[in-house]
């Protein structure tokens, strides 16, 4: 938790900052990249129930960090992949990504969209921001990952 904690602390401009009970109470939807008993990265994931029906729901990928010395040597494609190969099992219709980041998720198929089509999840979610004053015009691209549902 300290370790996922700390990356995700050493991003303040891209990353909404997470407190250490937000981390315990997810931490079965947060992965780590581990190498030599060091966390060199984390990734999480969580249910968007406002958005899209039970049976295919809408999963937000969020919290992606890795640290700074150990970048562009595969470690964030390596956990995005894991992450999206382990919440396959509750069949989304689509992923979601608020990021400034947007050319590193358009590698794995992720696609721009208008923030207005993500509002229930922006109403219940950045509703909370506190470094943004409106999700409208805050600054993060929206993404989405559309997947063939299978139910
Ligand atoms: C984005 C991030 C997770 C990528 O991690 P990484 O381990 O360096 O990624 P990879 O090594 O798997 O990168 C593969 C490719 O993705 C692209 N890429 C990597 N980081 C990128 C970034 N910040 N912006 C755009 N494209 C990026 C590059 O094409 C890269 O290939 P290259 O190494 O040959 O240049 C990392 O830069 C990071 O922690 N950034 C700060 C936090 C953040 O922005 N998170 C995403 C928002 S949720």
């Amino acid at each position: 938790m300290d370790a996922v904690y700390a990356l995700i602390k050493e991003h303040p401009r891209e990353l909404l900052p997470r407190a250490i009970s937000d981390i315990a109470q997810n931490i079965d939807r947060i992965f780590v990249c581990e190498a030599g008993g060091r966390i060199l990265g984390t990734a999480s994931w969580q249910i968007l129930p406002e958005i899209g029906r039970p049976k295919s729901p809408s999963i937000e990928i969020k919290s992606v960090s890795v640290t700074k010395r150990r970048r562009h040597k595969g470690v964030g494609t390596a956990l995005i992949k894991a992450v999206i190969r382990h919440i396959r099992q509750y069949h989304p219709s689509q992923i979601v990504v608020l990021t400034f980041a947007p050319d590193f998720f358009r590698q794995f198929g992720f696609r721009e969209v208008a923030k207005e089509t993500l509002l229930p999840k922006l109403y219940m979610g950045c509703i909370n921001c506190t470094k943004y004053d409106n999700p409208l015009t805050c600054p993060e691209i929206a993404m989405t990952l559309t997947l063939p549902s299978s139910r």
